[in-house]
């Protein structure tokens, strides 16, 4: 049995990386890891070798769907990558899920990889992940953006639902969790990722290796997009890649072929936080009228000047941990309570807030279906662990270091657009939790390069198949675009405007 693996792997090896076929002096990057015991252990159904044989492919889908291949590389000796190919989710197109594992070994971050069901030899390449801090992209994939849902109504006999809206009609993307502790993702020690600038580290090793594992996606664009605490995350995770970029090209590494940043429902510049949650409930800039009682509104707005000052002497002019984590209970108890207690869905106001905390029923499926053992071995998920769509541990660990506040995140994404990195902010205008009034705020406030031609740009409504979809803002790397009566997650309630505007931010066309 383990020659029957070894001679696997050789095969594999020689599909995988023509490279070493031609023997063309030029160093492989990666080695096959000649652990046959420890793959075994990961994954114990055995192969007949007849399978790859007869598969005359020469890339990543000539790769078998029950057991992983590992894969290494030299610039990152304590990481490695183990993908398989699996069937899941997307009958139509090439679906891949597996581990990096970095720190030598010690940590493993989980990742589904769906090919363009466009021209995946042609079309970009796309990262999503969902925030938290802690929460899982399984979510992003199984209920918003995703090549499937999850099947609410039991009407599918696997758990899904095909979505004909899916991101991946026009690219190839990728669902990582991340940090270290979310969805699948796991540590051999329980060690946990404290911050976002820790978590991009693994985020750019990740992406550097994945590149150099699917070769045929090598040099492609690449952008990153996600949601919610993705605001925070995105662009620290670009500035990471464009400055590792840098460094890689002064000494002639390849570099990531990265183009933009795509941020939904974010928060970025916390310090609008506030004044626009009471916009959304006090005002009118979610519903036609506000949904808050007068007597909490004032309340509210009485206090707004004194949150906001706070904020600003103690988590904005100079970081202060205890100071600051005073100012956001103030603001909290006094700005955010008489929205928990209204019992609507703080991510769409609109709604009451159904399930569980994140209110969404979608959330228990999700959970169910991912703790199913069929599931997790379609998948190769190896840990134990029940499924948790939001992980506290990641939120509490993050907490203790105030991430959200420490950091002045919208001077990433200055510093990203000063470089010519594309910036897209839209907002679903129903949630409360990462506003549409606060991203506007900071977006209109960001001093860049472009800041002038951006105040100067008109606002326009943008419409998909003749209706009007929301209002967008735009020059040529600053977008920012509303998707009126959706909510927090925005391609759950609005996918076919959603994917519109994926498509066009793609192909670089106005709205
Ligand atoms: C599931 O059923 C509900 C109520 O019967 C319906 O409103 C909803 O559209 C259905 N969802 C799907 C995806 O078919
Ligand atoms: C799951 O079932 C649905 C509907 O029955 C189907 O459209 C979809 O392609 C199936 N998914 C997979 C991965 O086979
Ligand atoms: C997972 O959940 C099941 C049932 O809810 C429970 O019996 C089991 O102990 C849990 N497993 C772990 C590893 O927490």
């Amino acid at each position: 049995m383990l020659l029957v693996l070894s001679q696997t792997l050789t095969i594999l090896s020689l599909l995988i990386f023509p490279a070493l076929v031609v023997g063309n002096g030029v160093q492989t990057r990666f080695t096959n890891e000649r652990h046959e015991s420890e793959l075994a252990r990961t994954y114990h159904k055995v192969q007949s070798s007849t399978s790859h044989e007869s598969s005359s492919q020469r890339d990543l889908s000539a790769l078998e769907t029950n057991f992983y291949t590992t894969l290494r590389h030299i610039r990152f000796p304590n990481h490695r990558i183990r993908v398989k190919k699996t069937v899941f989710c997307d009958p139509t197109v090439n679906v891949y899920t597996g581990y990096l594992d970095v720190d030598a070994g010690a940590k493993h971050l989980f990742f589904y990889f769906f090919e363009s069901r466009d021209n995946p030899d042609r079309d970009d390449v796309m990262m999503w992940i969902n925030g938290g801090p802690g929460c899982s992209s399984s979510m992003g994939l199984l209920m918003e953006l995703g090549p499937c849902s999850i099947d609410m109504n039991s009407t599918s006999s696997n758990g899904t639902l095909w979505n004909p809206y899916s991101w991946n009609q026009a690219a190839n993307i990728f669902f990582l969790d991340q940090p270290v502790g979310v969805g699948f993702s796991y540590a051999d020690y329980g060690e946990s990722i404290q911050t976002t600038e820790e978590a991009a580290k693994n985020v750019h090793a990740f992406i550097t290796i994945f590149f150099e594992t699917f070769t045929q996606f090598s040099g492609r664009p690449l952008h990153l997009s996600g949601e919610s605490y993705g605001g925070r995350y995105l662009p620290v995770f670009a500035s990471e890649i464009y400055d590792q970029n840098t460094i890689a090209r002064r000494e002639g590494r390849p570099e990531l072929n990265l183009q933009s940043v795509i941020i939904g429902n974010g928060n970025t510049g916390i310090s609008t936080l506030y004044p626009g949650r009471y916009e959304i409930e006090c005002g009118t800039a979610a519903l036609e009228k506000p949904v808050q009682s007068i007597s909490n509104c004032v309340r509210m707005k009485t206090a707004l000047p004194r949150c906001q000052k706070r904020m600003q002497q103690n988590c904005l002019d100079q970081f202060d941990l205890i100071n600051c984590r005073a100012a956001i209970d103030f603001c909290d108890s006094e700005i955010s309570a008489g929205m928990w207690a209204s019992g609507r869905n703080v991510y769409d106001i609109s709604k009451m807030c159904v399930g569980d905390d994140l209110c969404y029923d979608e959330i228990t499926l999700i959970k169910e279906y991912l703790d199913m053992p069929k599931t997790r071995e379609v998948l190769g998920v190896e840990t134990a662990n029940n499924f948790t769509a939001c992980s506290p541990e990641v939120g509490v660990d993050f907490g203790t270091h105030m991430d959200k506040y420490n950091t002045p995140t919208q001077f990433h994404v200055a510093g990203l657009l000063d470089r010519g990195v594309r910036i897209l902010i839209y907002a679903g205008t129903y949630d409360w939790q990462c506003n549409w009034i606060s991203n506007k705020m900071w977006v209109d406030a960001l001093e860049w390069s472009g800041s002038d031609e951006y105040s100067r740009a008109q606002w326009r409504d943008w419409t998909v198949r003749g209706r009007v979809a929301g209002e967008v803002k735009a020059t040529p790397l600053l977008s920012f675009a509303t998707v009126r009566g959706a909510g927090h997650m925005v391609p759950h309630d609005k996918p076919e405007e959603s994917l519109a505007m994926i498509r066009k931010w793609l192909k670089r066309q106005n709205l």
